[in-house]
C-alpha cells in the first residue's frame, strides 16, 4: 500500500488515499491535569499507544476555546486552544511529537457557525440591526404583526426552531443550538477569515482539516420556507455555491509542502451529489455515512460498498469506511440490537434490547471488513477497545444540547462520549487522577487498554494486528476489489495480489474458499468453516 509511516513533507505519497485515521474527542480521551476533562497533556501521554496501534493520523474534534455548549463545535476563537485542554504552545509540541512518531494531525474546522461568545457575534449584537457586523450572520426581522414569529419555518437539527430572537427584536439563524449562530457566507469577510484560519494552522504544521457540516455553508438568501421537507433540495444544504468555497480552500492546501488534506462531513442522501465534493480541485476525501448507517445485512452491505466504490470512482477519490464517531450510537450496541441494526438520527432506538456479545462479534468482523476495503479507514476512540454505548446516563448528568432541545425525546450523544478506560479496576480507570465528566460503568474494568493489551484475543489486540497487517500487506489500502461469488448472506471480495476477505452474516457456518493460508480471523474458525458473524482474511493463490 502507498502509505509509509515516515513523514516526509517534500515527498508526495498520497498517504491520505488509504490512511487509518483515529478520531480523538479530546474531552473524553485522557485527562492530564486531574480536572476530570480530557486535554492535550492526556493525548501527548498516549501518543505511543496510538503509534503502537498502527494508525497513520489523528483527527481531533474541535480544540478551540469554546463555552462547550456543543462539546466544542461552538467555537469562540478559531486561532487558539481551549484553556481546559491546554495552550497553543502545547498544541505545537503535540504536533511535533506526533510527527516524530509518524502520525499526522488533522483538526476540525467549523465554518458553518460560531459560538455566541465569538467576538464577531458579540459585536453583531452590540451594533444592532442593519449594521455591517450583523451581515456576517443571518439576522432578520420576524414575521407576524410585531415580528414575534421566526423569519421562516426552518428547524434546528438539534430540535426546535432554527431562529432565536434577540433583545432588539431581530432573529438570528442557527441550524444547530441557539448558542451556534450560522455564518453568512455571502459575506466576503467570512470567506477571508476562514482562508486566514486555514493558513494559521497549516503554518503550525497540521496535515489537514476535517470540515464540519461541509454541505451547509451556503443558504438560499431568500430564506424560503421548507414546509416540513427534510430531504431533497433544501435551501440550507448542498447548495451549488458551496463548491466554490472548497475550490478556494484547495488552492490554499495545495500551496503548502507535503500533502495537506480536507476531509468533509456531509450527510447527503445522494451519492452522486456527495461525490461532487471530492472532485480533484475540492476535498480529498469524506466520511462514508451510508456505510456507517447500514444495518448488519449482507445484501445491504454489498450494495452500499458497491455504490460507494462507483460514486467515488466517478471523481477518482478514495472511499472511506467508518463505523462510529462522536455523534452516533457505538456500533457494538447498534449491531447487537434486536431488529434494525442500522443507524439514523431520527431514531436512535435508545433502550432497544442489545445482545452485547453478538454486537461485539459483529464489531470484530466489521473491523476486518472495513480494513480490507479499498480506501481510508476511521477508528473512533474506544472502538478499538470494543466499548459500547452507555445508555443509562442519569438525565441530570446529560450534557448534549440535543437532550434538552428535543425535550428529552432524543437522549443525545453523551452515550458514545464517555471517558476512555485506560487501566485499573474502577472508575476513573486511569482516565486521569480526578473524576470523569460523564460517569463510566464498572463493567469497563475488563475493557481498559491495559487489560486488553495483555489479552491476545481482545478487541485491542485484533485492531493492532489488523492495522499493522493492513499497512504492510500490498493488497490492502488504496486500489481495486472484486466480488467473490458467494452465498446470499456472505460478503466476500478479493484484492490483488492474492488476498480475500470473507464475512459471514448468515446464521450458519459457511465453507472457506480455497486458500493458501489464514492471515487473520475476527474469531475462532470451525475447521474449514467460517462461523456466523465472523470475518477472515485469506492468502489466496
Ligand atoms: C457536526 C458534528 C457534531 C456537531 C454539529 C454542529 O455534525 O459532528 O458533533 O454537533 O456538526 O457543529
Amino acid at each position: 500500500m502507498s502509505v509509509t509511516n515516515e513523514i516526509s513533507p517534500d515527498t508526495p505519497t498520497a498517504w491520505w488515499r488509504d490512511a487509518a485515521i483515529y478520531q480523538v474527542y479530546i474531552r473524553s480521551f485522557a485527562d492530564g491535569n486531574g480536572d476530570g476533562i480530557g486535554d492535550l497533556a492526556g493525548v501527548r501521554a498516549h501518543l505511543p499507544y496510538l503509534a503502537d496501534l498502527g494508525i497513520d493520523a489523528i483527527w481531533f474534534c474541535p480544540w478551540y476555546p469554546s463555552p462547550m455548549d456543543d462539546g466544542g463545535y461552538d467555537v469562540s476563537d478559531f486561532r487558539d486552544i481551549e484553556p481546559t485542554f491546554g495552550t497553543l504552545a502545547e498544541a505545537e509540541l503535540l504536533i511535533a511529537e506526533a510527527h516524530e512518531l509518524g502520525i499526522r494531525i488533522i483538526i476540525d474546522i467549523v465554518p458553518n457557525h460560531a459560538s455566541d461568545e465569538h467576538p464577531w457575534f458579540k459585536a453583531a449584537l452590540a451594533a444592532g440591526p442593519g449594521s455591517p457586523e450583523r451581515e456576517r450572520f443571518w439576522f432578520r426581522p420576524g414575521r407576524g404583526e410585531n415580528g414575534e414569529l421566526p423569519p421562516n419555518d426552518w428547524q434546528s437539527r438539534f430540535g426546535g426552531p432554527a431562529w432565536t430572537r434577540v433583545a432588539d427584536g431581530e432573529w438570528f439563524l442557527h441550524l444547530y443550538s441557539s448558542r451556534q449562530p450560522d455564518f453568512n457566507w455571502t459575506s466576503p469577510e467570512v470567506h477571508a477569515e476562514f482562508i486566514d484560519i486555514l493558513k494559521f494552522w497549516f503554518d503550525r504544521g497540521i496535515d489537514g482539516f476535517r470540515i464540519d457540516v461541509a454541505d451547509g455553508l451556503i443558504k438560499d438568501p431568500a430564506l424560503p420556507d421548507v414546509n416540513g421537507l427534510t430531504v431533497g433540495p433544501l435551501p440550507f444544504s448542498d447548495m451549488d455555491g458551496v463548491h466554490e468555497v472548497y475550490r478556494a480552500w484547495r488552492k490554499i492546501s495545495d500551496s503548502y509542502p507535503g500533502e495537506r488534506i480536507f476531509v468533509g462531513e456531509m450527510w447527503l442522501p445522494d451519492p452522486i451529489r456527495f461525490a461532487r465534493y471530492l472532485r480533484p480541485d475540492e476535498m480529498h476525501s469524506a466520511f462514508n455515512f451510508d456505510f456507517l448507517s447500514c444495518p448488519w445485512e449482507a445484501k445491504r452491505l454489498r450494495e452500499v460498498i458497491q455504490s460507494s466504490m462507483d460514486s467515488h470512482s466517478l471523481v477518482g477519490a478514495p472511499p472511506t469506511w467508518v463505523l462510529s464517531n462522536h455523534d452516533v450510537t457505538r456500533h457494538v450496541t447498534r449491531y447487537g440490537r434486536s431488529g434494525d441494526t442500522g443507524f439514523e438520527f431520527a431514531d436512535r432506538r435508545h433502550g432497544t434490547p442489545v445482545d452485547r456479545d453478538l454486537g461485539t462479534r459483529r464489531a470484530r468482523a466489521a473491523a476486518l471488513l472495513t480494513m480490507a476495503l479499498p480506501g481510508g479507514v476511521y477508528v473512533y476512540q474506544g472502538e478499538e477497545l470494543g466499548l459500547w454505548e452507555i445508555e443509562d446516563i442519569p438525565d441530570e448528568l446529560r450534557q448534549d444540547p440535543v437532550f434538552e432541545r428535543t425535550k428529552h425525546a432524543d437522549p443525545g450523544r453523551d452515550g458514545c462520549r464517555v471517558p476512555i478506560p485506560w487501566g485499573g479496576t474502577k472508575p476513573p480507570f486511569s482516565f486521569g487522577t480526578g473524576g470523569t465528566w460523564l460517569p463510566q460503568p464498572q463493567d469497563w474494568a475488563a475493557y481498559t487498554a491495559e487489560a486488553e493489551a495483555a489479552d491476545p484475543d481482545s478487541m485491542l489486540s485484533l485492531y493492532r494486528k489488523a492495522l499493522h497487517i493492513r499497512r504492510d500487506e500490498p493488497a490492502l489500502g488504496d486500489g481495486e476489489m472484486s466480488w467473490v461469488v458467494s452465498l446470499a448472506d456472505v460478503v466476500a471480495f478479493s484484492r490483488d495480489p492474492g488476498f480475500t476477505c470473507m464475512v459471514n452474516l448468515s446464521a450458519e457456518p459457511v465453507p472457506l474458499p480455497r486458500h493458501e493460508s489464514i492471515i487473520l480471523a475476527s474469531g475462532p474458525l470451525q475447521g474449514d468453516h467460517l462461523p456466523p458473524d465472523t470475518a477472515v482474511w485469506l492468502r489466496t493463490f
